[in-house]
């Protein structure tokens, strides 16, 4: 039995924790252990990174990994603003501890010990900006933020968001090789607002509830790389040609028509948000070891002649543990692979290229 004192100090020193940003810099000098924490502030379950948690897909991201029943202990680290959207979200009557660091000094505290780790840390595009325009100053925050993992939770799960995504992954696999730490079923590119845009606009057309359609989504993460195999959609339907050039289309610039609705704002964040939670409560199930958890992601792959692709994986307790084949393709997907592949590699290649240097 623990003296009642010693855990009414404890309980002080946790909610101090959340609302003096002082306290966020040491979590020794909170006198709270990263294992009280777990074991008395929240329920059995994992602990959580978001890395740019104080940005527009950072902030709904966080509230809705707080109210995810699988997380214990969620850490909030940004470079900017996050004493301040730590004590907001701690405030949540959810299970999840959270706790706040701020600046490169502290990213190292954000993820010793982490199971998952979720990076939507960097700019997003503006009107007339392709994802690739992002990579200059997106791809030396990826390479810091995997640096710090390779180091601190060389066994976490690793869900990357930031654009270009079809760089940023093959940037953090060569992070990882250089710190001697890569391992492919451990990281995963997130292509889920892909699948979930296919489910919506799909389910428009067919006059479906979005929920009841699986649209599997294939390539990568922009433009033409995004491949829809509307040919495999579920349930089985039948598009005309027109409503699959159309569907096609309104899938792969989804985020340029945010991108131009928001005029300068910003890009997708919110639908964004639900996607990486949606995706991210697939790992944590997978982690905690349910059977069939199936996704699309961006991933190390055979698939294709390519070594990165984004296709129907499953996941288990150790990360991937199968990728699927891509499955019977259609004359206007096979058209759309050769057209997707070209613009791939060139971007796998950038983003090698630039750890390589
Ligand atoms: N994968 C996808 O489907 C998808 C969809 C939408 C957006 N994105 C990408 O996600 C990223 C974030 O978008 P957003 O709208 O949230 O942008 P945002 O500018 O609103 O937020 C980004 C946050 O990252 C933080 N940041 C910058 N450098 C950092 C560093 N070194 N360490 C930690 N944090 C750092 C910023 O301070 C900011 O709070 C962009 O690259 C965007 O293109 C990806």
């Amino acid at each position: 039995m623990q003296h009642p004192t010693s855990e009414v100090n404890q309980r002080i020193s946790r909610i101090a924790a959340h609302l003096n940003p002082s306290n966020l810099q040491m979590e020794e000098n909170s006198g709270l252990s990263r294992v009280n924490c777990r074991a008395k502030g929240g329920s059995p379950g994992f602990k959580v990174a978001i890395l740019g948690a104080a940005g527009g897909i950072g902030q709904p991201l966080a509230m809705l990994m707080k109210m995810n029943p699988l997380v214990s202990v969620l850490h909030l680290y940004d470079v900017v603003n996050t004493p301040g959207v730590t004590a907001d979200i701690s405030h949540m009557d959810t299970g999840a501890v959270v706790r706040g660091f701020l600046g490169q000094q502290q990213l190292g505290d954000a993820l010793t010990g982490m199971d998952l780790v979720i990076i939507p840390a960097g700019v997003p595009r503006k009107p007339g900006m392709t994802r690739d325009d992002l990579f200059n100053i997106n791809a030396g925050i990826v390479r810091t933020l995997c640096e710090g993992i390779a180091k601190c939770c060389p066994k976490a799960i690793v869900n990357l968001i930031s654009n270009p995504v079809n760089s940023t992954v093959p940037i953090a696999a060569e992070v990882f090789k250089k710190a001697g730490s890569y391992d492919p079923r451990r990281l995963l590119g997130v292509t889920m607002l892909d699948v979930v845009r296919a489910n919506t606009f799909a389910a428009e057309v067919l006059g479906l509830d979005p929920r009841a359609v699986d649209v599997p989504v294939v390539g990568g993460h922009a433009g033409v790389t995004i491949l829809p195999l509307l040919s495999q959609a579920k349930p089985s339907c039948s598009f005309t040609p027109k409503e699959v050039d159309d569907l096609t289309d309104r899938i792969q610039n989804g985020g340029t028509e945010v991108v131009e609705a928001k005029a300068g704002a910003g890009s997708a964040t919110l639908s964004m948000a639900y996607a990486a939670v949606k995706f991210a409560d697939a790992c944590l199930r997978a982690l905690r070891g349910d059977a069939g958890v199936v996704e699309c992601a961006y991933v190390a792959s055979e698939v294709t002649e390519l070594p990165f692709f984004a296709s129907k994986v499953r996941i288990g307790r150790t990360g991937i543990e199968e990728i699927y084949a891509l499955g019977p393709l259609n004359e206007y997907e096979r058209v759309g692979l050769e057209k997707a592949k070209k613009e791939l590699a060139a971007s796998i290649q950038k983003g090698v290229a630039f750890v390589r240097k």
